[in-house]
């Protein structure tokens, strides 16, 4: 039995390809057989894992629309156990041509049928919109992941999201549930980031946020920082843990990865102070904060706020 999962949030530039990607080349380096589907037109987990847009021969369009057996459009990246459903441009015509398809909700869930088997893990990475690409991920899968940036207004767009997840399960795909909110992007100089959290953290556990998402302590523990590797990593065509194996990032990706698996203790974000300094010891090592004084300052004022760990 496969386990799939769509990484989901309307919002473009959260960092949903950032954690299907890594989420994905993880669960395969743990040694899951992992098909990574992406049915975003603009393709970036395609070309974030190394495979050339421009040279697809057949893409998740071709499947989707032209009904080419998933298994042609599939292809082999350099990462051990993990395979690829590439996607191009050839998608942004996806809406208007499936609009006819009596069943096109469910045009992805038919077109893994087939393989959803021969798979431990599939994870598809979703477009910025709440469309019917996105509802074809809603209704073919078991289970959602929504990243979250830590940035103001974070929470905005959240109740949009979950009465679509909501719908889905009562018309569409009665077995979706969420998987887990990851927080993304934290940066733990501002004091925004803290705040965020808590305030994602206080919508979860708060009777509204605990009855959209059918259950309590949703929030990852793992929380994932703002790291320069992280962003420079798609350029190159590599997951985290190939072009950086001991960066931040990359220990956070895998961190999720265990939680997901479930091998990690489940437990609130861990904002504590101790992470925090650790967190800004690490950004110290990638050159982003140039000195030991400044760690020092940093840490000092943390430990002045006297933040008490959630
Ligand atoms: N934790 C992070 N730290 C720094 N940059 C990040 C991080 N996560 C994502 N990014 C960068 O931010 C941009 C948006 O992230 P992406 O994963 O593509 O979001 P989405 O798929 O939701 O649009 C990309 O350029 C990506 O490389
Ligand atoms: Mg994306």
């Amino acid at each position: 039995m496969s386990r799939i999962i769509a990484v989901c949030n309307q919002k473009g530039g959260v960092g949903k390809t950032t954690t299907a990607l890594n989420l994905a080349a993880y669960l395969a380096s743990f040694g899951k057989t992992t098909l990574l589907i992406d049915i975003d037109p603009q393709g970036n987990s395609t070309s974030g894992i190394g495979v050339d847009k421009h040279a697809i021969t057949n893409s998740i369009y071709n499947v989707l629309i032209d009904r080419k057996p998933i298994g042609d459009a599939i292809v082999q990246t350099a990462v051990q156990n993990l395979w690829l459903a590439p996607s191009n441009v050839d998608l942004t015509g996806f809406e208007i041509e499936a609009i006819n398809n009596p069943a096109k909700e469910y045009m992805l869930k038919s077109a893994i049928e087939g393989i959803r088997d021969a798979y431990e893990f599939i994870i598809i990475d979703s477009p910025p919109s709440l469309g019917l690409l996105t509802i074809n991920a809603l209704t073919a899968i078991e289970s959602v992941l929504i990243p979250i940036q830590c940035e103001y207004y974070a929470l905005e767009g959240l109740s949009q999201l979950l009465n679509v997840i909501t719908l889905v399960r009562q018309r569409l795909n009665n077995e979706l549930r969420i998987e887990g909110v990851l927080l993304t992007m934290a940066d733990y100089r501002t004091r925004l980031t803290t705040e965020v959290i808590n305030e994602v953290k206080r919508y979860f556990d708060s009777d509204e946020g605990s009855l959209m998402v059918g259950g309590r302590n949703k929030v990852y523990r793992t929380v994932i920082s703002r790291s320069v590797r992280l962003s420079e990593a798609p350029g190159f065509g590599k997951p985290i843990f190939i072009y950086d194996k001991n960066s931040i990032g990359a220990k956070q990706y895998f961190e999720l990865a265990k939680e997901v698996l479930g091998e990690a203790a489940a437990g609130p974000a861990d904002i504590s102070n101790n992470n925090r300094i650790k967190d800004l010891q690490a950004l110290a090592q990638q050159g982003v904060i140039d000195t030991d004084i400044r760690i020092e300052t940093e840490t000092k004022k943390i430990e002045d706020e006297n933040i008490l760990p959630l």
